[in-house]
């Protein structure tokens, strides 16, 4: 039998990360339903980023009941800024399940985590091993640049077949009564050592059998092919103020940030005689308008360029289609995402 080239990196993986591992709340009081809900909001996201958000979600809905049957709106209000709001959209689709079809228990099985909705091989691999001690591995991109290094392997990680091949290497090394911690170690390294561009060599504990180190090729790796260009699109948007209100509308049901709210916006970059034109439009005559600085918005596939127009109004007599919300509801009711932050900042900071 061919010898598993990674078997060497088990043990002094292990012992560094015993030492080295950062002290998270998602790893202080495990649980199931708490694993759950950190590797939803680790997806695609820095830790650093999900901190805030892990103790204020689980403060609001402690258990997988809690979760299951919040309101949409408070739940999106939870994840608000966090982004990829599928995911909160998913998490409480899988905690339905999880109340309706195992009796609220979080299966301890990686083929029905895998049925669940969110969950693909990465998550599953990571609560199965987590949460329940199974031996399954959680390969993401961080794990994918890591074993290209250990390898000095050129093989494009966005390859589905490249990253099944890791994913049966690691299967293959889990050690015995680990697989939580292995998992969580090989994370680890990626995200503070074996960094993408710059990987600290110096404090890695697997230098000395890394393949990518020894050649001088470690920075480089991994291969991955170059995404599509994303897509722009220029908008406007409108801070409509009256009366200490702000105009809001909710986003459609489908499709990007969808249920979430937001501000009225018209496509393009508007003159301000073209945003007094479309503001009278919506049945509004306002007395001043001023322009706002262009700011932009990056998402996965598309990218917001924007300009903005604040109009203010001493009252209000009609709403015009509009939700007109003081900033205390912005605060405590309305989940709006990040890409309005800069304009809605215009009302939320003013005195
Ligand atoms: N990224 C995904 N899951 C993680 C975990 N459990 N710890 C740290 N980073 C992670």
């Amino acid at each position: 039998m061919q010898k598993n080239a990674l078997q060497p990196i088990a043990s002094p993986l292990l012992r560094w990360y015993e030492a080295n591992a950062r002290r998270l709340p998602w790893r202080e009081f495990p649980s199931p339903y708490r694993t759950l809900v950190s590797e939803f909001m680790l997806q695609q996201t820095r830790v650093e980023a999900v901190l805030p958000y892990y103790g204020r979600f689980l403060e609001a809905l402690p258990d997988i009941r809690a979760l299951a049957e919040a309101d949409e709106q408070v739940l999106l209000k939870l994840w608000e800024g966090l982004g990829y709001y599928g995911r909160a959209r998913n998490l409480q689709k899988a905690a339905r399940m999880v109340t309706e079809d195992f009796g609220g228990e979080i299966p301890a099985s990686y083929e029905a985590l895998l049925r669940l909705p969110g969950i693909g091989p990465y998550t599953a691999g990571a609560i199965a091993s987590i949460a329940f001690g199974l031996p399954h591995p959680a390969v993401d991109g961080n794990v994918l640049r890591v074993l290209s290094r250990i390898k000095a392997s050129k093989k494009d990680v966005g390859n589905s077949s490249v990253r099944r091949a890791m994913e049966q290497g690691i299967q293959k090394i889990i050690p015995e009564g680990r697989a939580g911690d292995f998992n969580q170690a090989l994370m680890e390294l990626g995200a503070t050592v074996c960094l993408p561009g710059e990987p600290k060599c110096g404090a890695c504990p697997l230098a000395y059998l890394c393949k990518g180190y020894e050649k001088g090729v470690a920075a480089s790796l991994p291969v991955k092919q170059k995404k599509p260009e994303r897509k722009a699109v220029e908008k406007t948007i409108f801070v409509l103020i009256a009366d200490g209100r702000l105009a809001l509308l909710r986003r459609p049901e489908g499709g990007l940030l969808a249920g979430l709210w937001g501000l009225p916006s018209a496509e393009g970059f508007l003159t301000p005689k073209e945003a007094k034109e479309k503001i009278a439009h919506w049945g509004l005559s306002p007395a001043e308008i001023r322009p706002l600085p262009p700011t932009k918005h990056i998402f996965t596939h598309m990218e917001w360029r924007m300009t903005g127009i604040l109009a203010q109004w001493n009252t209000l007599s009609k709403d015009c289609g509009f939700t007109w919300a003081s900033k205390k509801e912005i605060k405590n009711g309305y989940p709006l995402p990040s890409a309005y932050r800069s304009y809605l900042n215009h009302f939320l900071s003013d005195r």
